[in-house]
């Protein structure tokens, strides 16, 4: 099992800073995300926690009901548990191994998800649920399906916190070898989005219903107004890594501000 350093991350902002002392530095090897640099690694999930705790802030949320959907092997799902230790944490994701490192690792509790958004279902409410870097892969239907369906899991005054490829990705396809798609695939993407559309998807060559979005952060903002019973309360570009847009949705009637 690789074993991270702490040491590299001596740079980190709070409320990462005071994390870091006690995040896991265990790394399964079975972890998608992990590809060999460590401090990137654990860079990424500081980021995370950094974002997730300004929407907590900014929305006036106590998390103490969080739910990592699509955690894989907890990269930001170990950040969360440092920094919110008496918090009841949840990871869900397709990958069973990786919800069984999370679960011995960070004491989370875990359920299988499936591909079928809309027949989803979670065995409680949550204060705060984070999705990093699944929207991402999803077409602009499933991905508000999804924002929807995570907005019927939150308890009232509860935040959802997803991450999305906005106009940061949509212009550095080539020098990224085209996020997998492939440069035919990465092309028809390209056309949706540049077309006056809010939001371009295409699937991975292998995986259909499963690829690559980008989706402009006007897309974002008309999702959170269409959606009954819901405060847009952080929409930013490039504030996970440096890389990916955050949107952060807050289940409260905007009629019903105190
Ligand atoms: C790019 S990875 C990101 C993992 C993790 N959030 C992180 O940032 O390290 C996307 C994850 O979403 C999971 N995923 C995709 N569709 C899902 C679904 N319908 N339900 C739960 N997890 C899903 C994948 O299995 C994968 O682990």
């Amino acid at each position: 099992m690789p074993v991270l350093d702490r040491a590299v991350a001596l740079t980190l902002r709070p409320p990462a800073r005071g994390a870091h002392a006690k995040v896991s530095l265990k790394v399964a090897e079975h972890d998608a995300m992990y590809a060999g640099n460590g401090v990137h690694y654990l860079e990424c999930g500081a980021s995370a926690l950094s974002v997730i705790h300004a929407a907590t802030v900014l929305a006036g949320t106590r998390p103490g009901a969080i739910l990592d959907f699509g955690s894989g092997a907890g990269r930001v799902t170990r950040w969360l548990r440092a920094h919110w230790p008496q918090a009841r944490i949840t990871a869900t994701d397709l990958r069973g191994d990786d919800l069984a490192f999370c679960e011995a690792e960070f004491g989370c509790a875990t359920f299988l998800s499936a591909t079928d958004i809309g027949a989803l279902k979670a065995p409680q409410r949550y204060d705060v649920i984070w999705a990093g870097s699944v929207l991402t892969h999803l077409s602009a239907a499933a991905a508000e399906a999804l924002l929807v369906k995570l907005l019927s899991w939150t308890r009232p005054d509860g935040v959802v916190v997803a991450s999305l490829h906005g106009r940061f990705v949509a212009g550095r396809g080539a020098a990224q070898e085209f996020y997998g798609l492939g440069e035919e695939r990465w092309a028809a993407l390209q056309a949706g989005y540049r077309d006056g559309a809010a939001y371009g998807y295409a699937d991975y060559a292998q995986t259909p219903g499963y690829g690559i979005s980008i989706a402009r952060p006007a897309w974002a903002a008309a999702v959170a107004e269409r959606l009954e019973g819901a405060r847009l309360v952080l929409l930013g570009e490039r504030l996970w890594d440096d890389h990916h847009d955050v949107v952060a949705l807050q289940r409260r009637p905007i009629d019903a501000m105190p």
